[in-house]
């Protein structure tokens, strides 16, 4: 049975059973610092376990993405070595948010195995947690498994957490017994004990009750729930009769031709077979990662995708592949899943693209970082060292980014040993968890507040509310005095929360009694909070307010935040569809845009996006709102972002036909309001990420302003004109040089002219020409020494140069006797210097400007012996 039925099968046994199909939601999961990636199904439905979201359903199913190589659940370094690891695979999943518990698990999971799948009983076992007496006689009593199949096991098996906070419960997994054909202890309980590939798990029941805290305090859930996941990837290998996971056509479909196209023959060798299944898993997780959005980077999830690529791509070498080759066999990967996963086909040239990219700054790394690895490899082989010292490793690693398991295997062939996992100082997959976000606490008011906040923002910019808490810090008031700062939430408010990356909004609260102003507006549990000031009088709890937002400052961040969706779309045009937006801040003073692109932006590239956006202003697009569910959006072409969570429906803005964007934020009614649009800044931000800073509005008019001002005294002040600007620029610029070059001929033809500071004297049968000089140095001073060596044929030039304090001494000859090193040292010591040099030239310094004469004579002296 294909794996593509096992899963339609899968998830119409749920649907036919109640259960709400649910898609698999993006690797980077929405709102969850504390998740690196998508690890489980039950990720997205974590708010429906803690009874903080209702979906409306109480029972789903779904075939999500995992991907395990980072954080709590990572098996990156067990791929291609065991019959069952992954960095990414998919969970198939059933859930109950409060529905049913214990007794519905157990009896879905046995029936949609041994009847729908129907796998023989005798090949099953199940094991349930230590304590779990209930489970235990469900499946005793209510299945009729025998009890020599059950078996027991503490936290460790199972126990189950989603990561070290969270929901979580004791467990109860399925196992399948594949019987003789796998080698293994004989003893059931044993072989499942030890994690053998005889006797394996198929199914996790996961029974949550418990939400665990940072401290470990466990609190139970609302109402008790389930979750489950079992790997499809596994039951594959059951229903296929097949001894692994790289066995079913999940991944045969990509290893089989991938092994055609880089020319290895499955089965050959073990070396090359490991190859080919790490290339596969990890063509499959980087493939997933990069259509999700995931960049590969130095940082957190795009560290990751890069340690992924890059373990390719050095298993790609153990098969002969020494240039880029992965971006050739990404499309097998959109063609295995394509059609379940449309994001694959959606992204498709964008994943071989970067793939492509990142294969090629790889080879720049090994280029750069290999011969400086080998010439420590025969350094360390002269000395006959055994191992390869760690402190050198790192170095070489950190400073050209040499991956250490290649390190590894250079070494290893140089027979020097070096064992990656000793040099690490630290576990260099960076942190799991967004470190600071979700470590502040909700004040207790907010959190206790059981209301929230009805958001009127696109309505208008005054709207009346009742203040229903006062904070000063996290601590609750009845009433806010005059002076005092702190937060204040009412029912309902025309007030703009930050989000989205647009700021909040200011304005004033007012009441017959006093005046808030507020600064900041924020939201917390769907509260909105305006952080402010009480500039007068008094703030009591349950008063009516008049909640006034301040119009030019919304109304210039509006400009902003529409131009933003303009330029967005623009970008996609100009550079390609590749571009994708990695961050944004909206206020009224400028937009900043963070987006995926390889390469600085040309200035025609700069200027065509200009164009495009700046006409659609000049078009004076209608922009619209509208809401809709999740899905119609999405196929109406909307951009969503990733790492976004979006309830089941959504607003989509659309700015005339050009752009159309999932997007919480305030708009222009029409495009003319924007009035212009300039890019002022464009900059590398991280690989692979570019940040743009443009202006609208009132603040694209100053700027212009400015800069024409600039041009203007810059134009008056050096007797320039406009039209010939640069040109005039240019040519200041060239007569300077000139000027410059004129001033260097003429000290030379001083130096060499000075005829009363150049002295000839005859020792023995050669002449020695002494001669001080002053601002001539360096180059000019040998060029110097050559041409006044010429003068008198045969034997020593000493010259002397002064140059704003500094001394230069220089000896050229041409005889054989004479050894210009040793005699300029000697004269240096006069002027308190140090140098030499060759026989036939040699330089010194020093610092003895009034000594200059002395030395020379010293040198001379020295020639007459
Ligand atoms: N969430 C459970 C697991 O991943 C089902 O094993």
């Amino acid at each position: 049975m294909k794996s593509a039925e096992i899963r339609e099968r899968f998830l119409s046994f749920f649907e036919k059973n109640g259960h709400q199909r649910v898609a698999s939601s993006s690797l980077i999961p929405a709102d969850d610092p504390t998740l690196l990636f998508a690890n489980a199904g039950m990720n997205q439905f974590k708010d429906a376990f803690l009874g903080l979201e209702d979906r409306g359903y109480t029972t789903a199913c779904s075939s999500q993405k995992c991907v395990r190589a980072g954080g709590k659940h990572n098996d990156l370094d067990n791929v291609g070595y065991t019959a069952r690891h992954h960095t990414f695979f998919e969970m198939l999943g059933n859930f109950s948010f409060g529905d049913y518990f214990k007794e519905g698990a157990i009896r879905y999971a046995w029936d949609f195995l041994t009847v729908d799948l129907g796998i023989p009983t005798d090949r099953l076992y199940v094991t349930v947690f230590r304590e779990d007496d209930e489970a235990f006689a469900l499946w005793r009593d209510m299945i009729g498994v025998p009890e020599e199949r059950i078996f027991r096991f503490d936290e460790a098996d199972n126990f189950w957490s989603m990561g070290d906070t969270g929901p979580c419960g004791p467990c109860s997994e399925i196992f399948y017994d594949y019987g003789d054909r796998v080698a293994g202890p004989a003893d059931p309980y044993e072989a499942i004990e030890s994690g053998s590939d005889k006797i394996v798990e198929i199914w996790n029941l996961v029974f949550m009750q418990f939400d665990r805290d940072e401290s470990g305090t466990m609190t139970p859930l609302p109402k008790p729930s389930v979750d489950t996941g079992m790997g499809l990837e596994r039951i594959a290998s059951v229903m296929q009769d097949v001894t692994s996971n790289y066995q079913t056509d999940l991944l045969q479909d990509i290893m089989q031709p991938a092994a055609a196209e880089l020319g290895v023959k499955p089965g050959d060798n073990e070396q090359g077979d490991a190859a080919l299944r790490v290339i596969a898993d990890h063509l499959r997780a980087t493939s997933f990662l990069l259509a999700d959005g995931v960049r590969p980077s130095n940082e957190k999830r795009g560290y990751v995708l890069r340690r992924i690529m890059r373990r390719a791509m050095v298993y790609g070498r153990h098969i002969g592949q020494e240039g880029p080759f992965l971006h050739r066999l990404t499309d097998l990967v959109v063609e295995k899943m394509g059609a379940i996963f449309p994001e694959l086909v959606t992204e498709k040239a964008n994943i071989k693209l970067l793939t492509e990219i990142e294969e090629k700054q790889f080879e720049r790394t090994i280029r750069n970082g290999l011969p400086i690895l080998e010439k420590y490899l025969a350094r360390f082989t002269a000395e006959q060292r055994p191992e390869f010292p760690g402190e050198v490793a790192w170095y070489i690693y950190e400073t050209f980014g040499f991956p250490l398991d290649l390190m590894a295997d250079v070494a290893r062939d140089a027979g020097i040993k070096l064992d990656p996992e000793t040099v690490k100082p630290e576990d260099t997959a960076g942190p799991d968890t967004a470190k600071g976000e979700g470590a502040k606490k909700t004040p207790p008011a907010l959190e206790q507040a059981g209301f929230t906040t009805e958001m009127t923002c696109y309505g208008g910019l005054a709207d009346s509310g009742t203040v229903k808490i006062l904070l000063v810090g996290d601590e609750g008031r009845d009433s806010l005095n005059a002076g005092e700062e702190g937060v204040v939430v009412l029912d309902r408010t025309p007030f703009y929360a930050e989000s989205g990356g647009q700021v909040g909004d200011k304005g004033t609260l007012v009441t017959a009694e006093g005046r808030f102003e507020v600064a900041e507006t924020t939201k917390t549990l769907d509260l909105v909070l305006h952080h402010g000031k009480m500039v007068a009088g008094t703030l009591a709890s349950g008063a009516e307010v008049e909640a006034t937002v301040d119009r030019l400052n919304r109304r210039d961040t509006m400009k902003n935040h529409t131009a933003t969706h303009l330029l967005h779309q623009a970008l996609r045009d100009v550079l390609g569809l590749h571009v994708r937006q990695a961050g944004s801040l909206v206020d009224p003073d400028k937009l900043r845009f963070d987006f995926n692109h390889f390469a600085p932006m040309t200035l025609d590239e700069i200027q065509a996006v200009e164009d495009l956006v700046n006409g659609e202003i000049l078009n004076n697009e209608t922009v619209e709102t509208a809401v809709m569910g999740q899905d119609d959006a999405r196929n109406s072409g909307a951009i969503a972002f990733f790492g976004d969570k979006y309830g089941d429906t959504v607003r989509v803005v659309s700015v005339g036909s050009y752009s159309k964007e999932f997007c919480g934020g305030t708009h222009v009614g029409a495009t003319g309001e924007i009035g212009s649009f300039k890019i002022v800044s464009e900059r590398g931000l991280a690989a692979g990420v570019r940040r743009l800073i443009a202006l609208t509005g009132p603040k694209a008019l100053e700027r212009f302003r400015e800069s024409e001002d600039l041009l203007r005294v810059a134009a008056d002040r050096f007797y320039l004109k406009r039209d010939s600007f640069l040109a005039d620029l240019e040519k200041a610029q060239e007569e300077k040089r000139a000027l410059q070059q004129k001033v260097e001929d003429l000290k030379m033809k001083l130096a060499k002219g000075g005829g009363a500071a150049e002295r000839i004297e005859t020792v023995g049968d050669f002449q020695v020409m002494v001669k001080q000089v002053s601002e001539v140095a360096g180059g000019q001073l040998r060029q110097l020494s050559d041409e006044l060596l010429k003068k008198i044929k045969d034997g020593v030039v000493l010259l002397g140069a002064e140059n704003e304090g500094k001394v230069q001494l220089l000896v050229k000859t041409n005889r054989k006797d004479v050894h210009a090193g040793n005699l300029v040292r000697e004269m240096a010591a006069v002027v308190g210097g140090k140098g030499g040099g060759k026989p036939d030239m040699a330089m010194a310094g020093g610092r003895d400007a009034d000594k200059l004469g002395d030395a020379l004579e010293k040198g001379l002296a020295l020639l007459q012996g």
